[in-house]
């Protein structure tokens, strides 16, 4: 199930020299989206072990408001898989279009950063998409 993770707006600060918004900010922007995404899962800390198939679809300009949307997609042994989106409001319509996208893999980790299961620090309320992912059943 696709969830809204993260809003918000960019600001001169978040551009680049040619004007549009540096693709590193959207990059970071959508890391924490999706650590939000996983922190609503479990209950350890996750940290971030690989980003794929990141595309820039559209540029992001100054002033835009953006919303990122997450969505789990993949629960292996100590990883969970997340795809992630930003959309951008358009101005005049308010109808969204995407900007960027990509799938971005966390490991969960115990206090000394080493990889633990996943099922070892699920949470108690989680929606039944993800039990069925856990289980390696399809959605
Ligand atoms: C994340 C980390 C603890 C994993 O170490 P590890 O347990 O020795 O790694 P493993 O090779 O056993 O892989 C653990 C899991 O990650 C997955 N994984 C590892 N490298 C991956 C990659 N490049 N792409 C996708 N998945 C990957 C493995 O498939 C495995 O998944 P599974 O258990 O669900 O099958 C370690 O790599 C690390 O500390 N990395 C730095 C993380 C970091 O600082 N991120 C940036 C800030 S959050």
């Amino acid at each position: 199930m696709k969830q809204i993770a993260l809003r918000g707006r960019t600001y001169p600060t978040d551009l680049n020299h040619a004007g549009t918004v540096f693709g590193g900010w959207i990059m970071a922007k959508m890391d924490k989206a999706a650590s939000i995404a996983v922190e609503d899962i479990v209950t350890s800390t996750a940290v971030t072990v690989s980003v794929t198939d990141l595309h820039f679809l559209k540029p992001v300009k100054n002033g835009d408001i953006f919303t990122v949307y997450t969505e789990v997609v993949k629960i292996g042994n100590t990883s969970i898989q997340i795809e992630v989106s930003m959309m951008v409001r358009c101005k005049e319509s308010h109808e969204e279009y995407e900007v960027t996208n990509a799938v971005f893999t966390f490991v969960t980790v115990d206090n000394e950063g080493k990889s633990i299961s996943v099922e070892s620090v699920i949470r108690d309320d989680i929606p039944q998409e993800i039990q069925r992912l856990l289980k390696n059943e399809s959605i």
